[in-house]
């Protein structure tokens, strides 16, 4: 249930890479977004959309073209480091292998999420405490993952690997949850388990979510409100009144009338 109190404001967002070359991309092209706290908000869009390059500027890896802001949570975070930004802001990759270090084991990388999220200070003081608020986090995903904490990150399967990576992006409670397609590298099963697991963090922990996903059917299945990116810019917004009921056949008119272009069915899956 989303609550009408603003949580993640952007305005003016444009990136341009390569910018005054013959390989100049305008790849988010004056984006505004306004999401409300306990949003779950799915993006899908075709191959080069600008989906991760969104997240990226949501998350500090660099900022938006001039003039463009980056608002959480009532604080303007444009102009601070991927450091600072991970306060603000949790995320998971598509490659389990990005968000978590293999050669660590699941304590030393729950660890350094909390050092990474958390103003100085704020940490559980002792060892014992740390290794309580980790087996707590752990033991909900079922998993026995709680029970391994000593267990280095690399000899967990990759659906293990993934669940560890959102309990990363989640343990020091940021406002804001980035997920970019997290489940894609997984076989189904699996998928379906990280994606269980998505849902419960976010339900338990009240997160503002953002999921890019390339699966038009977990668009549509997951969250409250889908966006579609064409070019970088959003050219659908559907809250849940307007997406409740729509098929993946309406998702592709309404793309078509927005973009004026043919969907192209190898770029979006259609099933997952
Ligand atoms: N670091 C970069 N340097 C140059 N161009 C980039 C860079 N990152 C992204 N781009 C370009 O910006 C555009 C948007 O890319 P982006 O990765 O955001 O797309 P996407 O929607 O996430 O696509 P996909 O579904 O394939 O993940 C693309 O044309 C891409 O080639
Ligand atoms: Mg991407």
């Amino acid at each position: 249930m989303s609550e009408n109190r603003s949580l993640l404001q952007l305005r003016g967002i444009t990136k341009i890479f390569s910018k005054g070359t013959l390989d100049e991309v305008i790849a988010l092209d004056n984006i505004k977004l306004d999401v409300n706290a306990e949003d779950y908000i799915t993006i899908i869009g075709s191959n080069g959309a600008g989906k991760t390059t969104l997240l990226n500027v949501i998350a500090g890896v660099f900022p938006p073209e001039r003039g463009g802001k980056v608002i959480v949570d009532g604080t303007d975070i444009t102009g601070l480091s991927e450091y600072k930004h991970a306060a603000y802001v949790g995320r998971v990759y598509q490659d389990p292998h990005i968000g978590t270090a293999a050669k660590m084991t699941i304590e030393e990388n729950l660890a350094m999420a909390i050092l990474r999220g958390q103003p100085r200070g704020l940490s559980p003081a002792t060892n014992k405490q740390r290794r309580e608020l980790f087996s707590s986090a752990l033991a909900p995903l079922r998993l026995g993952l709680e029970d391994r904490l000593n267990a280095q990150v690399g000899v967990l399967s990759s659906g293990q690997r993934q669940a560890v990576a959102l309990v990363m992006a989640t343990i020091s409670k940021p406002a804001l949850l980035l997920l970019d397609e997290h489940t894609a590298n997984l076989d189904p099963r699996t998928a379906q388990i990280v994606l269980d697991l998505t849902e419960m963090i976010v339900q338990q922990e009240k997160m503002t979510t953002v999921m890019v996903t390339h699966n038009m059917e977990l668009a549509l299945r997951y969250g409250n409100r889908l966006l579609m990116m064409h070019e970088g810019r959003i050219v659908v917004d559907l809250n849940q009144e307007q997406r409740a009921g729509l098929t993946i056949n309406d998702l592709i008119t309404a793309f078509e009338q927005a973009s004026g272009k043919k969907f192209d069915e190898d770029n979006i899956l259609l099933t997952p």
